[in-house]
């Protein structure tokens, strides 16, 4: 039976995690999966998720296969700041279940549509690519003192076709730390749709870069001037809802009709992947979208945890520079990671010395350093 099968190579990123945990060091440093963790290393729970879950219904009946209707119109209205009738929406399992949705509908909708993603991007993309068997290409994502090379990007996705697609990291990219500037991004846009190339988002931190809402102006942009436009979002990381799986896609399309086409074919994948999301996750979301009051609470959250990350990379710094290491911008840079310049030896070193735990790429979650290691891992670094 199991004969044809094979085995794959474990997550760079999960199983990382789990070997962090298992190690028994005291002074061993969690640089791994993109959670938040405060000063004390702990990951916090938002007072605006325990107010919502303390309000919630108890009711336990099923869920509409897209999430509850009001979730959709509410999660549509709070991105885009209205409902329209060409906009299809869904709840998610976190921005992942968004991602991989979308690429289905993508591979649904034409299978010779290329997706473009960065280089480098998140590995799990390359995951969701290869389980979905879709066409995927890789544009250059290369950087100078924190400037992101857009003509690199804009030579390579020159050889793109019309109705490809390109996967954008919305704010924050994940594992640079370097985004494009407003003028970069208008200047992409705008051959984007020279070129009709489809924009792709996929945002999982927004608020950890300058502040909740400004974050996201690429998205907002490009969905006025796009015809067809897809999010992917996730909520794990910005309301703390890591292992409740919260997340929701928009994809805009041209007109009504193939808004009801999109909404189907995404009815028809989630009820015969997974049936419905879980209840309290989209009651807690929703609840939290609908009330202004607690909106006002989770966004001085996040300002408080993106102000922590933003000191936390100047420290970091800092003592980078003191110990000697070579290793630069690390405070221009934003959300939780950095690619830092480090060979993958020196990363098991790292590892296998210190305890520091960071991804074999170099990528590091900063949201892992507080003031009671930041000193212990600069140090480690500078010493390898
Ligand atoms: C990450 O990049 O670490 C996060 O997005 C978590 C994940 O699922 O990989």
């Amino acid at each position: 039976m199991f004969s044809n099968l094979k085995i794959y190579a474990t997550d760079p990123i999960l199983e990382l995690a789990l070997a962090y945990k298992e190690d028994p060091r005291s002074d061993k440093v969690d640089m791994t999966v993109g959670v938040y963790q405060d000063d004390h290393g702990r990951l916090p729970v938002m007072k605006c998720v325990e107010l919502a879950q303390s309000n919630i219904t108890k009711d336990k009946s099923y869920m509409p296969v897209l999430g509850s209707k009001s979730f959709c119109t509410s999660f549509e209205k709070y991105l885009t700041g209205g409902n329209s009738d060409c906009v299809a929406a869904s709840y998610t399992l976190g921005g992942t279940g968004a991602v991989r949705l979308i690429v289905d509908i993508i591979n649904k909708s034409n299978s010779q549509s290329v997706i473009w993603c960065s280089d480098p991007t998140w590995s799990n993309h390359f995951g969701i690519f290869d389980a979905v068997d879709v066409k995927y290409n890789k544009y250059g994502y290369q950087y100078k003192s924190n400037i992101v090379d857009l003509e690199k990007i804009k030579t390579d996705l020159s050889e793109a076709k019309e109705g490809d697609v390109v996967l954008l990291h919305g704010c924050c990219h994940n594992p640079t730390g370097v985004d494009l500037s407003q003028d970069q991004w208008k200047d992409l846009f705008e051959f984007m749709k020279d070129n009709k190339l489809i924009p792709f988002f996929d945002i999982a931190y927004d608020g950890f870069s300058k502040n909740h809402g400004e974050d996201r102006w690429s998205f907002n942009y490009a969905f006025e001037k796009f015809e067809t436009v897809f999010l992917s979002y996730s909520f794990s990381k910005i309301l703390g809802l890591y292992g409740e799986r919260s997340g929701g896609l928009l994809i805009k399309t041209p007109d009504s009709k193939s808004k009801a086409l999109v909404e189907s074919n995404i009815k028809k994948l989630v009820r015969s992947t997974y049936s419905n999301p879980p209840v309290s996750s989209v009651k807690v979301t929703n609840m939290i979208l609908e009330s202004d009051e607690l909106q006002t609470i989770w966004h001085e959250e996040l300002d408080v945890s993106r102000e922590r990350i933003i000191r936390i990379r100047n420290t970091f710094q800092e003592q980078l520079t003191q110990y000697g290491s070579a290793i630069d911008g690390i405070s221009g840079q934003r959300g939780l990671f950095s690619l830092l310049d480090l060979s993958i030896e020196q990363v098991q070193r790292l590892r296998n010395e210190y305890g520091v735990y960071l991804l074999d790429n170099g990528r590091a979650n900063l949201a892992g350093l507080n003031s009671g290691n930041v000193d212990y891992v600069a140090s480690a670094i500078a010493n390898l």
